[in-house]
């Protein structure tokens, strides 16, 4: 061999490919081809539903080995145990909402899912289906289930889908799941070492006993920063603000509800942490006075509220860092960059992402962001459009940089 040319990463690598009954199961046979050309053992393992779509003759013939797709047949060779047992990684593409649900609970009906009880290898799972269906409260509570297990399951694509509605539903491009399976065999870990300190999701601040002022972040872009940070090798502690999410596996959760609660956390984990990333919403204003009962509405006066400001978080932590990498969200809804910039410099930040929630697609509540990372020397990433999960892992791969950017002459900014 030409000493130049190194083997394909996947080379050697034994991959079990499940398909399940989707339109998209065509796809799987391209999937089949790359992996295999990458190097890769494929054994594929078929629902019957999906051989309604797909022959097992195509992928016996492109894989190379015989196609299980029937338990009892498969039981003979005990198929649902070795095929596992020798799995380097299990990838299921397309994955229906149906076997969604089965793995979410545990079902084992069939040999792809009597499969997944017995495997201990990574799995990743790359959904398909309508878009109605994708966003069906079941499917997403599955798919939260299957992730705070450490399942990697990639969000579909928005497109034309089979329906003839445009919708998110297609599987994920075939270079994403390539992606993914290098990502899960070989993690990147260049947080090892690192002490990351995350804040995610709204805060709120009370009126009376049973209102508050709070905004529309979701959370969603904090804790996929947690998640990606630990997935690399940090130590990750998250203060997070009221969600609906899941907290991920092996991180620090602490639960607060207001900005001071919040700014008392960040404070208490600062002195630890050599990272800090405030993606948290955190309330700008709260109630003067909070009523200690209910504020009625029979015969008084619509009541008027004084509000007053909160600490900024950020700034209060800016003043005391010592090594600490700071950075810091600008969401905008005009003037994007000059807004950010300005934020950058009064915080005291070494990073801004900026992103404007206005943008169809993105901000508060989406799954997918698009931003732009802003340094205080100047420098400037633009991220399009992509998943939260991504852009997630593009922020931390400009962050673990940022030290290096600066040529070891990294001065912190501290602001009075
Ligand atoms: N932030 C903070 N403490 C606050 C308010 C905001 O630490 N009391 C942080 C946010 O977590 C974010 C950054 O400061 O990382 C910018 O927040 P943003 O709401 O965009 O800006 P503000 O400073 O609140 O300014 P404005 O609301 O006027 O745009």
């Amino acid at each position: 061999m030409d000493a130049d040319i190194q083997p394909h990463p996947l080379t050697g690598k034994r991959v079990a490919l499940g398909v399940t009954g989707s339109i998209a199961a065509y796809k799987a046979v391209s999937l089949l081809r790359a992996l295999t050309k990458a190097g890769a053992s494929v054994s594929v393992v078929m629902t019957k539903a999906s051989t309604k779509f797909v022959t097992p003759m195509t992928f016996e013939v492109l894989s190379g080995q015989s196609v299980t797709t029937d338990l009892f047949e498969a039981h003979q060779e005990m198929k649902h145990l070795s095929i596992p047992e020798q799995a380097d990684v299990i990838i299921v593409a397309p994955a229906t909402a149906n076997f969604l649900a089965k793995a979410a609970v545990g079902l084992a009906d069939d040999v792809l899912s009597t499969m997944l009880l017995t495997s201990r290898c990574p799995l990743i799972v790359a959904p398909a289906m309508d878009g109605d269906m994708w966003t069906h409260p079941t499917v997403q509570d599955h798919v939260r289930t299957l992730r705070s297990r450490g399942v990697f399951v990639l969000d579909p694509e928005e497109g034309p889908l089979a329906s003839g509605q445009v919708a998110q539903g297609r599987l994920a491009g075939e270079s994403r799941i390539l992606e993914a399976v290098e990502q899960t065999l070989f993690p990147q870990l260049d947080f090892t070492g690192q002490r990351v300190l995350i804040s995610a999701g709204p805060t709120q601040e009370a009126i009376d006993p049973v209102r508050y002022i709070s905004n529309r972040s979701s959370g969603k872009m904090g804790y996929a920063l947690a998640e990606a940070a630990r997935s690399r090798g940090a130590e990750v502690t998250l203060v997070t603000g009221p969600t609906a999410l899941t907290p991920p596996a092996g991180i620090r959760v602490i639960p607060v509800t207001t900005a001071q609660e919040m700014a008392a956390a960040m404070a208490a984990y600062f002195e630890w942490s050599t990272v800090v990333i405030m993606a948290a919403a955190v309330a700008d204003f709260r109630p003067k006075e909070v009523a200690s009962h209910k504020l009625k509405k029979g015969g008084q006066a619509v009541p008027t509220l004084e509000l007053e400001q909160t600490s900024d978080i950020l700034a209060m932590l800016s003043a005391k860092r010592t090594s600490q990498i700071l950075v810091g969200f600008a969401a905008e809804t005009q003037h994007l960059l000059a807004h950010a910039q300005t934020k950058l410099a009064a915080k005291g930040l070494d990073l801004i992402v900026a992103n404007d929630v206005t943008q169809e697609g993105a901000g508060f509540g989406s799954d997918r962001n698009a931003a732009v990372i802003l340094s205080r020397t100047g420098q400037q990433w633009p991220l399009s459009l992509r998943s939260k999960s991504q852009m997630a892992h593009d922020i931390l791969s400009v962050i673990v940089d940022f030290p290096k950017s600066m040529q070891g002459t990294h001065t912190p900014t501290v602001i009075s």
